[in-house]
Parts: C-alpha cells; structure tokens; sequence
C-alpha cells in the first residue's frame, strides 16, 4: 500500500499518519516536480513556482526569492498541496493561532503516533505537560551555570586560533560548542559525544524535504540507533543517578503518569538535535553577515555594548531555521484563502524578518537597530525552549572573536552552505585572525 508519497506501509492507519507534510518522500515529490520546472520540463503547474527551496540560486541566497512571493503572492498555494506564507504579520498571527497544530496526525483520523512523542510534535494538552517538564532545565540559574564553561570551551580554540593565526569556525566552534553544551546537560559520557553528534547531524536531516530514499534511510537507521542509546543512558542514569537532565526527566516519569518512556526518550531526542545545528548556524550566518559589512563589525568592535541588538539583528538577518510547518486543524480563512482541514502550511520565517512592513530596510544589517521583535525562535507555544543558550553560546563565540583579535577576515572567496533548506547553515567558515 503507497502513502501520497509513493512509500510502502503496512496498514491503512500508517498510510494515514504518512500522508500529512511530513511525509517525507511526499515532500520529495515536491522537489522533483520543482526540479523539473527548473529545467523548463515541467508539464502544468498548478501554479507558477515561485518558491523552489531546492534552486541553487534560492537555496545560496533565497531572500530576492521570499522578496519576490511577498510582494506577489503572500499566501502561496505550493505545487503540491502545502501553503506557503512570507508576510511578517501573518507569521507571527498564525503561529498564536489555536486553530493551527503541530500534531502529525491532524487532519486525518486516529490518534497520535509514537514516533513524534516530543512536545515540538505535540499540541495542548500534551505539549503543555512535557513543556512544563522540561521547562524547568531552563532557568536563569541553570544556564548562569553553564556560562563559565561555555567561555572555557571558546577561550581554548581561540587559543589555538591565535597560534595558528587561522581557524575554520564551524569545525573548531560552532558546531563542537553546542553539542558540547548540550550533551553535559543531558549528562552523557564525555567518550561518547562524537558518536552523538554524527546521530543527530543525521537525524536532522528528517526536517528537510528529501526524495532520496538512501538518504532517508540513513536517517532513519541514525534515528533508531540514537534512540536506542539515550534508551541505554536512561538505564545507566536510572541505577545511577547523576546532577543532569536525564536523572531529572526520570523523576518526572517515575511520577507515574506525566512522561511515558517514549515520550522521555523523544524529549532528549528532541533536546539534542535542537540545541545542536541550529546554534551552530547563528554562531556562523552571524559571524559572516559581519564578515560581509565590514562597517557593522568595526562599530560592534568600538562599541561591545552592541552586542545584543547586534546578536537579534543577526538573528533577523540570516535566520539559522528558515520555515516551521503547522496544520490546519479546521477549515478556516486566512488572507483571503480558504483553507480545509489538514492542510500543511510552511511559516517562512526567514521572509517575515525581511518584511519590511515590519523591519525598515530589511536587507541592511544594522547592529544598531532597535526594537528587533524577530520571528527565528519562533512564537506562540512552541517558541524556542533554548533561546537563552543558543544566545549565550553565540555571545561568547562572537564576543570573544571581537575582543581577542583587532583583525578577523574572511579567508575563501566563497562559502559553501550546507545542503539542508530548513537549518540555513555554513559548510565552513574558515578565517584569518591576527
Ligand atoms: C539559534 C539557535 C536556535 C534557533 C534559531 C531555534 C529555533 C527554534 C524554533 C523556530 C522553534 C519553534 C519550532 C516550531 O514552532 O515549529 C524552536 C523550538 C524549540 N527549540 Fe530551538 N532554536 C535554537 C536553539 C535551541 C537550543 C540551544 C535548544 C536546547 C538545547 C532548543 C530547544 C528547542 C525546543 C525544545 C523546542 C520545542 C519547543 C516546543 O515545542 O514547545 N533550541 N527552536
């Protein structure tokens, strides 16, 4: 039996959790037929594309294109039955809309599915039950705890910096100090972080559109091999419990009925592959959006009393996650469209925080701009649970860039990004610091 996306299922109920957008191999389809209107195939189009998330040139710099569908065509019906919106205001309204879910199963029958049991997959009541737990690692007090380590982990590789007068951000930074961070918090063994990482840079493949079915096997095969061992560390916390988060989420399942195992399982899950890449695109689409205005970095270097406009402007200017998908749980107007229920709709934030009904002058980066109320954490109640750290690891990285060198340059004349469309991420980032 095939879901909308040509993938095999078992049963008539895993066809219908499989046909919402997030089937992947739906979305893949998506890309083919966008493909094949790249290169002037394309038989009917139900519309024109004017958002293609796979063209190369959208995919190096997609902001002409969210320009383009703004101005044009603000509430886009895609190619293949999933909604796309660009407006600031329509964002930030639909992401507080209680008629819009997050549930992977809504808009078809039967109930939810085990393999989404985080709370980013979950609408109320459940996602304000495992909120609520997990909410209670993220404390001021718990992440003042975690500054002083966080500046050692970025005093060290400027240190190396400094001898090599050289350093490629992302690989001796951005991506080490996140997963670092966030693998403490969880109380993993140190030995094992490397393992973790490659699971979840993998796992976070699963939050792109992909038609490779080899590709979405690897995903799969990291998912399960990832799950299996935090399943381990559960036991390994359970017999011997620690000053971490994994001894903390076991208490709160031990309550009884509050967080299942499975649910215990997805919430680290879900904590590590969000705190993981994702930081590490803020720390370098930052870093080179000053690289690349060279006027901004000079002010943020005479006035270090910049740095949080300057950290929110950098969010608004790149954004690190570029769309978030809900659901219509409903039918409903929105825009002047009509919408039935389950129907897939992708929030492109990455437009929202270039409106410039909202932002004057969007395409300049101002590090001096005020009153950044910028949508890349989100909104509503799935705004970002890390926010503060993702912030206090990019301070520390930029702050300390800024102050340890007088000169920072960008060392190849281009950069390559990576190949995901959703985390807008550098491949490397390397520089010269003198
Ligand atoms: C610059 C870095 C980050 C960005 C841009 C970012 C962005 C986002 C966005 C846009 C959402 C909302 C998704 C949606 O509404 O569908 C989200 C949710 C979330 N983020 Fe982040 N994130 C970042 C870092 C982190 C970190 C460091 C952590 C934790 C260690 C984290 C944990 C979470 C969690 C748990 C959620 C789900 C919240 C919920 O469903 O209630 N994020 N993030």
């Amino acid at each position: 039996m095939d879901c909308v996306g040509g993938r095999k299922h078992k049963s008539e109920k895993d066809i219908k959790q499989c046909n919402t957008v997030y089937c992947t191999p739906y979305l893949g389809v998506w890309k083919e037929r966008a493909m094949e209107t790249i290169k002037g195939e394309s038989v009917q189009p139900k519309a024109p594309i004017i958002y293609n998330p796979f063209d190369p040139e959208v995919h190096a710099d997609p902001y002409p294109h969210y320009r383009e569908l703004r101005e044009q065509d603000p509430v886009h019906r895609g190619e293949v039955d999933l909604w796309v919106l660009t407006r600031y205001d329509d964002i930030a309204t639909l992401l507080r809309d209680p008629r819009l879910g997050h549930e992977v199963t809504q808009g078809v029958d039967g109930g939810g599915s085990a393999d989404w049991e985080s709370m980013l997959f979950r609408d109320p009541p459940a996602h304000t039950r495992l909120r609520s737990l997990v909410s209670k690692a993220f404390t001021p007090r718990v992440l003042e705890s975690l500054r002083t380590r966080i500046e050692n982990i970025v005093d060290d590789a400027l240190s190396v910096a400094r001898e090599n007068g050289s350093m490629d951000v992302i690989g001796d930074l951005a991506f080490p100090l996140p997963a670092t961070v966030v693998s403490e918090m969880l109380g993993l063994p140190v030995e094992d972080h490397q393992q973790c990482r490659q699971w979840a840079t993998s796992a976070t493949r699963a939050l792109d559109p992909l038609a490779d079915d080899r590709l979405m096997d690897e995903i799969f095969l990291s998912l399960i091999e990832f799950r299996e061992y935090l399943a381990e560390q559960v036991e390994r916390r359970r017999a011997q419990p620690g000053d971490d988060l994994i001894t903390a989420l076991i208490a709160a399942e031990e309550e009884g009925e509050r967080l299942s195992h499975e649910e215990l399982i997805s919430t680290l899950l879900l904590l590590f592959t969000a705190g993981h890449e994702t930081a590490t695109n803020l720390i370098g689409n930052g870093l080179l959006a000053l690289l690349r205005n060279p006027d901004q970095l000079r002010r943020l270097k005479q006035d270090p009393g910049l740095m949080r406009p300057a950290l929110e402007e950098l969010l608004r200017y790149d954004s690190p996650v570029q769309f978030v998908i809900r659901i219509a749980k409903e039918p409903m107007t929105f825009g002047g469209q009509d919408f039935v229920r389950g129907d897939g709709m992708l929030l492109v934030i990455g437009a929202g925080n270039r409106d410039p009904a909202q932002f004057a002058d969007p395409d300049t980066l101002d590090v001096g701009r005020k009153n950044i109320k910028h949508l890349s954490f989100g909104g509503g109640i799935h705004f970002c649970l890390g926010s503060m750290l993702a912030r206090m690891e990019t301070q520390a990285v930029l702050g300390g860039l800024i102050s340890q060198f007088s000169e920072l340059e960008l060392a190849a004349d281009d950069v390559r990004w990576r190949p995901h469309i959703n985390l807008r991420g550098l491949e490397s980032l390397p520089i010269r610091v003198g």
